[in-house]
């Protein structure tokens, strides 16, 4: 089966109306998008491996290796779901040339298809000269966990009208600029659906809408991987409760000497 694209995604809406929903995960290695990959159209390496695979306070201390390296992995491990690529904070916000070269590495170092940034008419100019040049971008509005020291948290945004304005505006601006999708995070629902309604690009939402065009989640979140998630997550399991418990297992079986047993030893031939 050849890989998904950028095209089918973008056109699994078409005159504001979406059949079949866009799902989407994030992956950070090989292993796990083996995993994912034949239950998703899109795999996003995002830039919230710094929280949940290097330990990060959060998303900005990201690099580019980072993403290079994690990416590549996903790719790998993967042959059906569409592999975007988070470009880190400070990657790509002072000019679209610098946006450029950026997402170019990125593409050229990993086999992805395509990146994804955070910002929105700001960031509008810059997606629409990437696009024109051969790179997809997908943008992400609402919550934007790189924006934190200017946020002060990570507070749902739009409470207020203006600023409920402010982001139905980004999002247009994107999809007028071509970004290929746009990730809707932490928002009131009204939002969500005005914005959902209001391009011609697909949503993907996550703590937005059932009325997205498509939704995305944490993986390890969704695994129940963390004691403490955001409201919007779900947790379909209890992962972490299983690696601990195999853990204490294990300690105790080396400790009692009772592992390795006879089914793990070698025995002699014949
Ligand atoms: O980095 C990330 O995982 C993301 C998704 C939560 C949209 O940007
Ligand atoms: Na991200």
């Amino acid at each position: 089966m050849r890989r998904l694209t950028v095209p089918k995604i973008r056109a699994r809406k078409s005159d504001g109306v979406t059949q079949e929903p866009v799902v989407m995960l994030t992956a950070y290695t090989a292993r796990q998008a083996q995993l994912l990959d034949p239950h998703c159209d899109m795999l996003l390496v995002g830039d919230s491996l710094g929280q949940v695979i290097y330990g990060l306070p959060s998303t900005i201390p990201v690099t580019m290796e980072m993403m290079a390296n994690h990416a590549a992995a996903v790719v790998r491990g993967s042959y059906h779901a569409v592999v975007v690529v988070d470009m880190p904070f400070g990657a790509y916000e002072a000019s679209p040339e610098t946006a450029f070269a950026a997402a170019a590495r990125l593409l050229k170092e990993s086999g992805a298809a395509a990146v994804k940034l955070e910002g929105g008419e700001a960031m509008a100019e810059t997606v629409a000269f990437m696009t024109q040049r051969g790179i997809p971008v997908m943008g992400h509005v609402g919550l934007t966990p790189q924006a934190v020291n200017v946020l002060g948290g990570y507070a749902a945004r739009g409470r207020s009208d203006a600023e409920a304005d402010k982001i139905v505006g980004d999002a247009k601006a994107l999809d007028e600029a071509e970004a290929f999708a746009i990730v809707v995070e932490g928002v009131l629902e009204p939002i969500a659906i005005a914005i959902t309604q209001g391009v011609s690009c697909p949503t993907i939402g996550i703590g937005a809408s059932a009325q997205c065009d498509g939704q995305v989640l944490v993986t390890e979140d969704m695994l129940g991987m963390f004691e403490r998630v955001p409201r919007f997550v779900k947790k379909y399991h209890d992962i972490g409760s299983i690696i601990e418990e195999t853990a204490a297992t294990y300690a105790r079986e080396v400790r009692e000497r009772s592992f390795p047993g006879p089914d793990q030893l070698y025995q002699p031939k014949g």
